[in-house]
């Protein structure tokens, strides 16, 4: 699996407050057009519910607490963002299910593409069938 947990750099300090940050290119793997967030999730709402075919993601969760699960149609890892400094990359290929953990919880993505109704795959068996035939074979 080529998703991962990243660690922004953190600068500040308790008494003043943190700042981080990232950068196009450098920090994450992609050149980032597109940032959205997600927001006033109700507790125990799934969101999320497909995959991509060619898109790639960072997730990282300002405030509150996040639970993203990622399937690759064999096998389902669950990855915690808690903290303003955590990322979460996502290869292409992963169906995702998130939920908030916490009231006020947002989630934002950095994408490195426009937003393509096209590159959506929302139905599950749909998705396994792009695992079966390898569609994703050679990043993942
Ligand atoms: P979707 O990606 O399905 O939401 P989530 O994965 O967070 O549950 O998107 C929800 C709706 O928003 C859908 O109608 C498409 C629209 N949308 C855009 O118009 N632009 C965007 O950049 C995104 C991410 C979604």
């Amino acid at each position: 699996m080529n998703n991962k947990l990243i660690y922004f750099k953190k600068i500040g300090m308790k008494e003043l407050g943190y700042l981080s940050f990232f950068e196009s290119s450098k920090d994450i793997p992609f050149e980032i057009k597109r940032i959205y967030y997600t927001y006033s999730i109700p507790l125990g709402v799934k969101r999320g519910m497909h995959a991509h075919k060619e898109l790639q993601q960072l997730m990282w969760c300002p405030y509150g607490e996040i639970e993203v699960i990622l399937d690759d149609g064999k096998t389902i890892e669950t990855f915690t963002l808690d903290s303003p400094d955590k990322g979460l990359l996502i290869v292409r290929g992963y169906w995702r299910d998130f939920y908030a953990k916490k009231e006020g919880s947002v989630l934002c993505v950095a994408a490195s593409d426009y937003y393509i109704e096209e590159d959506y795959i929302r139905d599950y068996d749909e998705f396994l069938k792009y695992v079966e035939k390898g569609y994703w074979n050679d990043e993942n």
